[in-house]
């Protein structure tokens, strides 16, 4: 057990396992709320005119990649985006998230009152009082989702959300892209853009988010600007950029509370940095200490925490030069 990471006898998660590639559901389950939050509102709204609605038995279809505990699917029948037939192919290249979005999104069916129903292991049909939405849930890289031919297309919506970061998204987006309908849109929400700011200010702070966006860039060059970085790639020939906006994830506490997602959230964002940071060559040395601080912080309801983020919608012309 590491001492430095245990306050009050509990061990806190972080975001993903030792090998950064495995994200823990709960941690996806808090953030949940925080994304609700930062989501820009601006781009939601041009989706929301933007995104054709079912006509008659022809279904709205949409893919996501890298959905994780499918947290996309449930925002998007909370506020209303579908009506009438859809269907939602909803895709990770980790299995384990495949199983935890089928037990989170029965439960989240359940408590309002919606009908899932599963049909073998991944295939579901979710029915709301308005929408009626074929449901599956697929094993697939980013990567090597446009040569994927039983996932059949073409889509009206491709959805990414805090997965780009993740790819090459220069070499994958446009492929990703050639699975979808002439017109149709991209939802790519949630890009990590290079400012992770602890406060209050303490000792150590400037060194170590240096570092942790440093081990991003170790992991993928360029990772840590994702944000403006598709900024200027998404107004390239064939694409029209609909709307752009920050979606920077904010939490403080209130009369020094947090509400229990938020305080889990934080303790795995802190882990995560300690993490990320403990695996570089001569971490600083007061890296433990500094995390020990934040975690204390949480418990008593001192810190802030902001993280800046850019949402975008566009628009796919291939048929444009
Ligand atoms: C930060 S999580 C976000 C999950 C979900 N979109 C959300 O916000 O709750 C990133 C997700 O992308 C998945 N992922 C990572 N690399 C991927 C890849 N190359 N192709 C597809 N999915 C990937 C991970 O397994 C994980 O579920």
């Amino acid at each position: 057990m590491r001492q430095d990471n245990v306050i009050n006898s509990q061990i806190h998660p972080a975001a993903a396992d030792e090998t950064g590639k495995s994200f823990d559901p709960r941690y996806l389950a808090a953030k949940k709320g925080i994304d609700d939050k930062a989501l820009n509102q601006d781009v939601w709204e041009t989706l929301r005119q933007a995104l054709p609605q079912a006509a008659g038995s022809e279904p709205v279809n949409i893919l996501e990649v890298g959905a994780g505990i499918g947290t996309m699917l449930e925002r998007i029948i909370d506020r209303g985006l579908l009506t009438g037939l859809a269907t939602y192919t909803a895709t990770d290249s980790d299995p384990g998230q495949l199983g935890a979005a089928r037990e989170y999104l029965s439960q989240w069916a359940g408590k309002r009152g919606h009908v899932l129903s599963w049909f073998g292991e991944h295939h579901g049909r979710l029915r709301t009082a308005s929408a009626d939405v074929s449901l599956v849930l697929g094993l697939a890289c980013a990567e090597e989702l446009a040569d994927r031919s039983d996932i059949p297309g073409p889509f009206h919506l491709l959805i990414a959300h805090a997965v780009l970061d993740l790819v090459d998204f220069p070499a994958v987006l446009p492929r990703l892209l050639s699975r979808l309908k002439n017109n149709g849109l991209a939802y790519l929400t949630c890009n990590f853009d290079g400012e992770t700011i602890f406060l209050p200010e303490c000792v150590g702070d400037e060194e170590i988010v240096r570092l942790y966006h440093a081990s991003m860039e170790a992991r993928l060059t360029g990772a840590s600007h994702t944000g403006r970085r598709l900024l200027t790639f998404l107004q390239r020939p064939g694409l029209e950029l609909l709307a752009a906006g920050s979606s920077d994830w904010g939490i403080h506490p209130r009369q020094t509370r947090y509400s229990m997602d938020e305080s889990f959230f934080l303790h795995a964002i802190i882990e995560t940095v300690e993490r990320e940071v403990a695996k570089i060559n001569n971490p600083p040395s007061g890296l433990a200490a500094w995390a020990r601080l934040r975690h204390q912080q949480v418990e008593a309801g001192e810190l802030s925490f902001l993280a800046r983020h850019l949402d975008f919608l566009v628009r796919h012309h291939p048929s444009l030069p």
